[in-house]
């Protein structure tokens, strides 16, 4: 059995965040037509809310990433399990990601969105795991610095359980 899922994020905490985000890409992205790549499924919640806070005239497209191994820890090998639809040369592209963990998945995504030339290219990532970095990562937009716990819940799941769950929550070990 797993443990029942605690919070560690509130709600309240979460819609703060994105506020300050949203705030932060407004500005940057001010007169531009940025396409958000959101990556499938944990970040769908996050990119729900913050699309809609951004007030810019925004493209969306999806990518899913499937990384081999067991539930808490990704291999090392990624790959493309359902590609973009939309063209990116030229774009300014923002990758919409739900955490950066050891680093591996997110920074197999830059480097193959890089090849195809987008104008520009970020990320902003709801949370990052720092202490657990394995491959360098600049996150240019960050929701909450956390501390090495596995997290549940706002779109983040463990076996596919705890996506609905409203507030960023941690399982006890
Ligand atoms: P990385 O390649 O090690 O950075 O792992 C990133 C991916 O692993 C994320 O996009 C998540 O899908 C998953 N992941 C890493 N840490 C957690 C966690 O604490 N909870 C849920 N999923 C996680
Ligand atoms: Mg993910």
């Amino acid at each position: 059995m797993t443990s029942q899922p605690k919070t560690l994020i509130t709600s309240d905490e979460i819609t703060n965040a994105i506020a300050r985000l949203a705030g932060e890409i407004r500005r940057d992205y001010n007169g531009k037509q940025p396409l958000l790549i959101g990556i499938l499924k944990g970040s769908f919640v996050f990119m729900a809310d913050l699309i809609r806070q951004l007030d810019l005239p925004l493209e969306v497209d999806f990518v899913t990433l499937s990384s081999y191994g067991a539930a808490r820890e990704a291999s090392g090998k990624v790959r493309v399990v359902q590609r973009l639809r939309t063209p990116i040369k030229g774009r300014d592209v923002l990758v919409i990601e739900d955490i950066v963990d050891t680093g591996t998945t997110i920074s197999f995504l830059l480097d193959y969105l890089r090849k195809r030339k987008p104008a520009s290219l970020r990320l902003c990532s709801l949370t990052d795991k720092p202490s657990r970095r394995r491959v360098p990562v600049s996150i240019d937009y960050l929701g909450f610095t956390l501390p090495d716990k596995f997290i549940v819940g706002y779109g983040l799941d463990w076996n596919e359980k705890f996506r609905y769950l409203p507030e960023i929550c941690f399982l006890e070990e």
